[in-house]
């Protein structure tokens, strides 16, 4: 594979190359692919933004973000990655800023004397989706080379649309405009590597095999609960709410993966099959608890409207009417600005009562509880009964720790690390399919509705969340 990648030289056009996501992800991300060996040995980096900057003004600007983000590498070392970068300075709506890109990407070209492939990301609001799109099609900016295995791809940040109608549209423009594999719809949470460890865990052990479903399976709970606060995303975020920004997406693909009907897990088609079949059972279905509710202070938040009734926390709890989730209830939760930070899936099975009922007429129920905890560290746990050391027989429950990320002596690539090698190697394992996008819209926006009729709860920052008496 790496072999591959050396030989194929490879343009990367980003848009918003000044803005939060570049700067906080992708050029770190890029960074550590750079010296990892898993970059093409021949690459550009074009950045393209409003700001007035020239080629070693954005290089410096890129060094100095890496800086910040204080990865420990050599200063030879960025200093050479950075000169991988050169700039453009235009807006997405105007037709002759794509002009300045291909130009960019053709002098490259010239320079090493062979055509690049191409990958355009759009690191930028959603808004300018569209006309990014249209104009990338209009200027002919993912023509091929001559060459017969040269590709040009899009890689594309969520939220992909705001509810299932303007998803819908914003689905039909861009396989309109470009090929299925071409297209590459990021949601990270598919990128990180303690998610994928779902499927290591459900289809590589025989031993959970036969109790993965809803005849075992009391509860299952997914927590995406951050102690981060809106900060300085006010405007970004007062638009959508906590539960377009990981609800439809990254809850909804933990979901999908933990129940899942098995699949090929080297067929990246097949395993989007799965997912998409994962979030079929959810429609069409209301969940039968939701709370919704915003931190206090909220509103002072730059960027958020006056009176704004955005949410900032929700929980949800569903049942699936399918044979093999039959009896599991679902529970969703995520907000910010509270108590602790934890990303996880707590599975919950059913109990077995198993007493001394003489001498202890309560039956106590012995549960045991499987813990998939992706952040902030990547741990698996699974609670087990046994006896404890004694005459009497009384149980106990202890943790049997699978898996921890502390030594482990190969760190896990970051998410974005992980989207731009999978794009630039054309693996869509882990890119969400426009079916994927649809069916999630599908389940959430009747929610969105229901969240119109629904009281907005207040709670304390830094605490656990609304208290509902
Ligand atoms: C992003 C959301 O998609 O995911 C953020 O926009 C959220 O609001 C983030 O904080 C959580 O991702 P991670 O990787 O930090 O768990």
């Amino acid at each position: 594979m790496l072999h591959e990648l050396a030989m194929r030289p490879t343009g990367i056009v980003i848009f918003g190359g000044t803005g939060d996501l570049a700067k906080t992800k992708l050029f770190p991300a890029l960074l550590n692919l750079f010296v990892a060996g898993q970059l093409p040995s021949r690459f550009v980096v074009i950045g393209l933004s409003r700001k007035e900057l020239t080629n070693s003004e954005y290089q410096t600007f890129v060094e100095e973000s890496i800086a910040q983000k204080g990865q420990q590498y050599e200063k030879s070392m960025v200093r050479e990655f950075c000169s991988h970068f050169r700039y453009v300075a235009g807006s997405f709506g105007d037709e002759t800023s794509y002009e300045r890109i291909k130009e960019a990407l053709h002098q490259y070209d010239e320079t090493i004397g062979q055509c690049t492939n191409k990958l355009f990301y759009l690191a930028v609001p959603p808004e300018y989706y569209e006309v990014i799109f249209e104009h990338l099609h209009t200027s002919n900016a993912l023509a091929l080379c001559d060459e017969a295995d040269s590709w040009a791809r899009l890689l594309v940040e969520k939220p992909f649309g705001r509810d299932l109608t303007t998803a819908q549209a914003l689905e039909e423009k861009l396989c309109a405009l470009f090929a299925d594999n071409q297209i590459y719809r990021i949601d990270h949470y598919l990128a990180k590597d303690a998610i994928e460890n779902i499927i290591a865990l459900r289809f590589v052990n025989t031993i959970l095999a036969d109790s993965w479903n809803g005849q075992t399976i009391e509860s299952v709970h997914i927590k995406l609960l951050e102690t981060k606060d809106v900060s300085n995303r006010g405007s970004f975020y007062d638009a959508i709410g906590t539960l377009r920004d990981v609800g439809q997406n990254h809850m909804l693909q933990i979901f999908a993966l933990l129940t899942m009907p098995p699949a090929d897990i080297h067929d990246p088609q097949a395993i989007r099959i799965a997912r998409a079949a994962a979030l079929r059972t959810l429609v069409p279905r209301l969940p039968e608890q939701i709370t919704r509710a915003q931190y206090q202070g909220y509103g002072t938040t730059t960027g958020v409207t006056e009176g704004s009734d955005t949410e900032t926390y929700f929980k949800i709890s569903f049942t699936v009417d399918t044979a093999m989730w039959k009896g599991t209830t679902f529970t969703f939760e995520a907000g910010k600005a509270l108590d602790h930070h934890t990303n996880e899936a707590v599975i919950t099975f059913l109990p077995r009562n198993l007493c001394n009922c003489a001498a202890e007429p309560t039956p106590h129920e012995h549960r045991n509880v499987l813990r998939m905890q992706f952040a902030p560290e990547q741990r698996m746990s699974v609670s087990m009964w046994t006896k404890a050391p004694g005459f009497a027989f009384s149980l106990r429950e202890q943790e049997l720790v699978l898996v921890a990320s502390d030594g482990e002596e190969t760190a896990s690539p970051e998410a974005y690390e992980r989207v731009l090698f999978d794009c630039i190697t054309g693996d869509q394992t882990r890119f969400v399919s426009g079916e994927e996008v649809e069916l999630a819209w599908q389940f959430i926006t009747p929610i969105l509705e229901q969240f119109k009729e629904l009281p907005l709860y207040e709670y304390v920052p830094g605490s656990t969340g609304p208290v509902i008496e």
